[in-house]
């Protein structure tokens, strides 16, 4: 499986922080927000990736990231050129995509611990498989309703009524006939591809999957100050608490094999003196590194 990480997006609701650099590059706590999914890519093996920016802010997500060899995985580059939808995503990355399936993240969607992500990809075959996450706020999301006996039966993008708690989190798996049902789609209301009409197309053709996911697991929101100031906090909190870092590309790419205990012993020593790479030393000599946690 592939997988796409969508950064685009104006950003406006940050604003000013992101008159200079884009949403997804803003720190959450010790390190950059894009770093949160692309870990949750990598810790599930996923390590042929594709990032989805504007124009404007490719070339700083290309500074950060590199093409991924560091981490022993490869990051293909696309553009967005203008936010017409998160669908659109899976027409930009066409020939990226090919005849695999692939699973799609969106850059500022925080999501900390537990295992739904790698164990829907283990299930996953054919189809489409996404989460559904219990929130206070579902009129801010898609909202999926499940019936008496648990199966999805409707979604709705922003509903002003919502029918369930339910919210779809930013992360969705498909099969590559997800490029074709892309292309068919119209612009919503708003001028979008809607990622949600994606997910009825799957539904009604009985093939979508919906994860609940537990109670208790970690789904954060970083698109407005103050979620973005919880979302530090609760890294933090986590990080201090357990001497552990979550969403560390570094930390996975070993964990997975992605790259080789030398090459990461090299990688950690070109890094600056600093707390992060005080914390890959200690991964690198095992101090650390007793029960990696997915993100
Ligand atoms: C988008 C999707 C929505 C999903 C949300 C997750 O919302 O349209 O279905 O629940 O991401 O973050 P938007 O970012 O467009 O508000």
């Amino acid at each position: 499986m592939k997988g796409i990480v969508l950064a685009g997006g104006a950003g406006s609701r940050l604003y000013p922080l992101t008159q200079v650099a884009s949403k997804q590059l803003q720190p959450v706590y010790d390190k950059p927000m894009v770093y949160y999914p692309l870990t949750v890519l990598i810790a599930a093996g996923i390590s042929q990736i594709c990032l989805i920016s504007t124009p404007n802010d490719l070339p700083r997500f290309q500074q950060l990231l590199g093409d991924g060899s560091q981490w022993g995985i490869s990051i293909e580059y696309r553009e967005q050129a203008r936010p017409e939808g998160i669908a659109q995503a899976f027409l930009i990355a066409e020939s990226f995509i090919g005849n695999d399936s692939v699973a799609l993240i969106l850059g500022d969607n925080i999501f900390l611990g537990g295992d739904a992500f790698p164990r829907a990809i283990a299930d996953f075959s054919g189809g489409a498989s996404i989460f559904a996450y219990h929130v206070n706020d579902p009129q801010r999301y898609g909202v999926v309703e499940f019936d008496a006996q648990g199966q999805a039966v409707s979604l709705e993008e922003k509903p002003v009524q919502p029918r369930s708690n339910f919210a779809v989190p930013g992360v969705y798996l498909y099969d590559h006939q997800v490029v074709e049902i892309a292309r068919k789609l119209k612009p919503s209301a708003r001028g979008e591809l809607e990622i949600t009409d994606i997910n009825k197309d799957y539904l009604h053709r009985g093939k979508l999957r919906v994860n609940r996911m537990s109670r208790g697991s970690v789904w954060l929101d970083s698109g407005t100050s103050s979620s973005l100031h919880d979302a530090s906090s609760y890294v933090q909190t986590i990080e201090k608490r357990q001497g552990v870092k979550l969403g560390c590309p570094e930390e996975a790419a070993l964990h997975r094999g992605f790259i080789s205990q030398t090459d990461f012993e090299k990688l950690v020593e070109g890094l600056p003196e600093c707390e992060y790479r005080d914390y890959l030393s200690s991964v690198a000599t095992g101090v650390g590194r007793v029960g990696f946690i997915s993100a």
